[in-house]
Protein backbone atom coordinates (compact mmCIF):
# COMPACT_ATOMS: atom_id res chain seq x y z
CA UNK A 1 0.00 0.00 0.00
CA UNK A 2 1.47 3.33 -0.93
CA UNK A 3 0.55 6.10 1.58
CA UNK A 4 0.48 9.86 1.11
CA UNK A 5 3.92 12.04 2.49
CA UNK A 6 2.85 13.89 5.06
CA UNK A 7 4.02 17.74 4.01
CA UNK A 8 6.19 20.13 6.07
CA UNK A 9 3.93 22.18 8.41
CA UNK A 10 1.92 19.15 9.66
CA UNK A 11 2.71 18.91 13.57
CA UNK A 12 3.44 15.33 13.12
CA UNK A 13 6.78 15.78 11.78
CA UNK A 14 7.71 18.07 14.81
CA UNK A 15 6.51 15.57 17.48
CA UNK A 16 8.86 12.95 19.40
CA UNK A 17 7.84 9.45 17.98
CA UNK A 18 6.64 6.56 20.71
CA UNK A 19 8.66 2.95 20.80
CA UNK A 20 6.68 0.00 18.79
CA UNK A 21 5.82 -2.79 21.33
CA UNK A 22 8.10 -5.22 21.16
CA UNK A 23 7.11 -8.52 18.61
CA UNK A 24 4.19 -6.58 16.73
CA UNK A 25 3.78 -8.72 13.71
CA UNK A 26 2.11 -6.22 12.43
CA UNK A 27 4.92 -4.23 11.47
CA UNK A 28 6.21 -6.68 8.41
CA UNK A 29 3.16 -5.32 6.40
CA UNK A 30 4.20 -1.38 7.65
CA UNK A 31 7.77 -2.21 6.42
CA UNK A 32 6.10 -3.54 3.38
CA UNK A 33 4.35 -0.47 2.28
CA UNK A 34 6.60 2.16 3.55
CA UNK A 35 9.21 0.37 0.87
CA UNK A 36 6.78 0.96 -1.66
CA UNK A 37 5.87 4.44 -0.52
CA UNK A 38 9.77 5.26 -0.45
CA UNK A 39 10.36 3.94 -4.07
CA UNK A 40 7.04 5.56 -5.42
CA UNK A 41 8.79 8.83 -4.34
CA UNK A 42 12.02 8.31 -5.46
CA UNK A 43 13.26 8.63 -1.88
CA UNK A 44 16.49 6.81 -0.44
CA UNK A 45 14.87 7.03 3.02
CA UNK A 46 11.43 7.61 4.91
CA UNK A 47 10.64 7.83 8.66
CA UNK A 48 6.78 6.68 9.97
CA UNK A 49 6.30 10.29 11.02
CA UNK A 50 5.95 11.22 7.21
CA UNK A 51 3.09 8.59 6.93
CA UNK A 52 1.12 9.80 9.68
CA UNK A 53 2.75 7.54 12.27
CA UNK A 54 4.19 8.49 15.22
CA UNK A 55 6.26 5.59 15.56
CA UNK A 56 9.78 4.74 15.65
CA UNK A 57 10.56 3.16 12.44
CA UNK A 58 12.40 3.77 9.34
CA UNK A 59 13.63 2.50 5.92
CA UNK A 60 16.37 3.22 3.84
CA UNK A 61 18.03 2.05 0.20
CA UNK A 62 20.32 3.96 -0.79
CA UNK A 63 20.70 2.22 -4.24
CA UNK A 64 20.17 5.41 -6.05
CA UNK A 65 23.60 6.61 -4.43
CA UNK A 66 25.58 3.97 -5.96
CA UNK A 67 26.70 6.19 -8.32
CA UNK A 68 28.38 7.99 -5.54
CA UNK A 69 30.09 5.35 -4.53
CA UNK A 70 27.78 4.22 -1.54
CA UNK A 71 26.47 0.51 -2.06
CA UNK A 72 22.98 -0.66 -0.70
CA UNK A 73 21.46 -0.10 2.67
CA UNK A 74 18.15 -1.35 2.25
CA UNK A 75 16.68 -1.46 5.84
CA UNK A 76 14.18 -1.08 8.36
CA UNK A 77 14.99 0.38 11.25
CA UNK A 78 13.17 -0.49 14.34
CA UNK A 79 12.88 1.37 17.67
CA UNK A 80 17.19 2.30 16.82
CA UNK A 81 18.69 4.23 19.29
CA UNK A 82 21.37 6.22 18.41
CA UNK A 83 24.49 5.10 20.96
CA UNK A 84 27.05 7.49 19.55
CA UNK A 85 28.00 9.80 16.71
CA UNK A 86 31.52 10.94 16.49
CA UNK A 87 34.76 11.84 13.90
CA UNK A 88 34.70 15.21 11.95
CA UNK A 89 31.41 16.92 11.06
CA UNK A 90 30.87 17.12 7.35
CA UNK A 91 28.99 19.12 5.24
CA UNK A 92 26.60 17.48 2.47
CA UNK A 93 23.12 19.05 0.85
CA UNK A 94 20.14 17.16 1.98
CA UNK A 95 16.62 17.19 0.82
CA UNK A 96 13.39 15.59 1.94
CA UNK A 97 10.15 14.13 0.56
CA UNK A 98 8.36 16.14 3.35
CA UNK A 99 9.79 19.15 1.97
CA UNK A 100 10.04 18.70 -2.08
CA UNK A 101 12.35 21.61 -3.80
CA UNK A 102 14.32 22.64 -0.74
CA UNK A 103 17.46 21.83 -0.39
CA UNK A 104 20.69 22.71 1.74
CA UNK A 105 23.53 22.31 3.05
CA UNK A 106 24.24 20.49 6.39
CA UNK A 107 26.64 19.49 8.66
CA UNK A 108 27.19 16.26 10.97
CA UNK A 109 29.35 13.79 12.17
CA UNK A 110 30.75 11.41 10.11
CA UNK A 111 30.21 8.33 12.16
CA UNK A 112 27.19 6.60 13.51
CA UNK A 113 26.93 3.91 16.08
CA UNK A 114 23.08 2.34 16.12
CA UNK A 115 21.29 -0.30 18.01
CA UNK A 116 17.88 -1.18 16.48
CA UNK A 117 15.28 -3.60 15.70
CA UNK A 118 14.62 -5.36 11.86
CA UNK A 119 11.04 -6.37 10.93
CA UNK A 120 11.93 -9.82 12.61
CA UNK A 121 13.00 -8.28 15.65
CA UNK A 122 16.17 -9.24 15.78
CA UNK A 123 18.22 -6.76 17.51
CA UNK A 124 21.66 -5.64 15.67
CA UNK A 125 24.02 -2.38 16.92
CA UNK A 126 25.95 -1.46 14.42
CA UNK A 127 28.47 0.58 13.00
CA UNK A 128 27.99 3.45 9.79
CA UNK A 129 29.84 6.01 8.35
CA UNK A 130 29.82 8.50 5.86
CA UNK A 131 26.41 9.00 3.35
CA UNK A 132 24.95 5.64 5.04
CA UNK A 133 25.20 7.53 8.46
CA UNK A 134 24.56 10.49 6.94
CA UNK A 135 20.89 9.09 5.63
CA UNK A 136 20.04 7.27 8.73
CA UNK A 137 20.84 10.54 10.75
CA UNK A 138 18.56 12.43 8.74
CA UNK A 139 15.76 9.74 9.34
CA UNK A 140 16.61 8.83 12.65
CA UNK A 141 16.37 13.07 13.43
CA UNK A 142 12.61 12.19 11.77
CA UNK A 143 11.20 10.18 14.36
CA UNK A 144 13.14 12.53 17.33
CA UNK A 145 10.84 15.37 15.24
CA UNK A 146 13.36 17.14 13.76
CA UNK A 147 13.84 18.53 10.49
CA UNK A 148 17.41 19.11 8.82
CA UNK A 149 15.82 22.53 8.07
CA UNK A 150 15.93 22.96 11.68
CA UNK A 151 20.03 22.78 11.55
CA UNK A 152 19.87 26.22 9.32
CA UNK A 153 21.19 29.41 9.99
CA UNK A 154 18.45 32.14 10.42
CA UNK A 155 19.80 33.74 6.82
CA UNK A 156 19.09 30.56 5.31
CA UNK A 157 15.96 29.98 6.81
CA UNK A 158 15.23 33.46 5.61
CA UNK A 159 15.45 32.56 2.12
CA UNK A 160 13.30 29.23 2.13
CA UNK A 161 10.64 30.81 4.30
CA UNK A 162 8.34 31.66 1.53
CA UNK A 163 8.81 28.32 -0.18
CA UNK A 164 8.15 26.16 3.07
CA UNK A 165 5.09 28.56 3.65
CA UNK A 166 3.88 27.18 -0.18
CA UNK A 167 4.46 23.38 0.70
CA UNK A 168 2.67 23.65 3.79
CA UNK A 169 -0.43 25.26 1.61
CA UNK A 170 0.04 22.18 -0.88
CA UNK A 171 1.28 24.86 -3.09
CA UNK A 172 4.20 22.05 -4.72
CA UNK A 173 4.61 20.27 -7.71
CA UNK A 174 4.98 16.82 -6.89
CA UNK A 175 5.24 13.02 -8.53
CA UNK A 176 3.93 11.57 -6.14
CA UNK A 177 0.78 11.59 -3.33
CA UNK A 178 1.06 14.26 -0.55
CA UNK A 179 -1.09 14.88 2.52
CA UNK A 180 -1.18 18.53 3.06
CA UNK A 181 -1.03 19.94 6.38
CA UNK A 182 -4.90 21.38 7.87
NI1 LIG B 1 13.30 13.65 5.46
Amino acid sequence: MIFPIVLYGDPILKKKATAIEKGNDAIKEFVESMFETMYEAQGVGLAAPQVGHSIRLFVTDTAPMEEEGVNGLKKAFINPTMLEESGEEWTFEEGCLSIPGVRADVNRKTKIRLKYFDENWEEHEEIFDGKKARVIQHEYDHIEGKLFTDYLSSFKKRLIKGKLADISKGKTDVGYCVKVPK
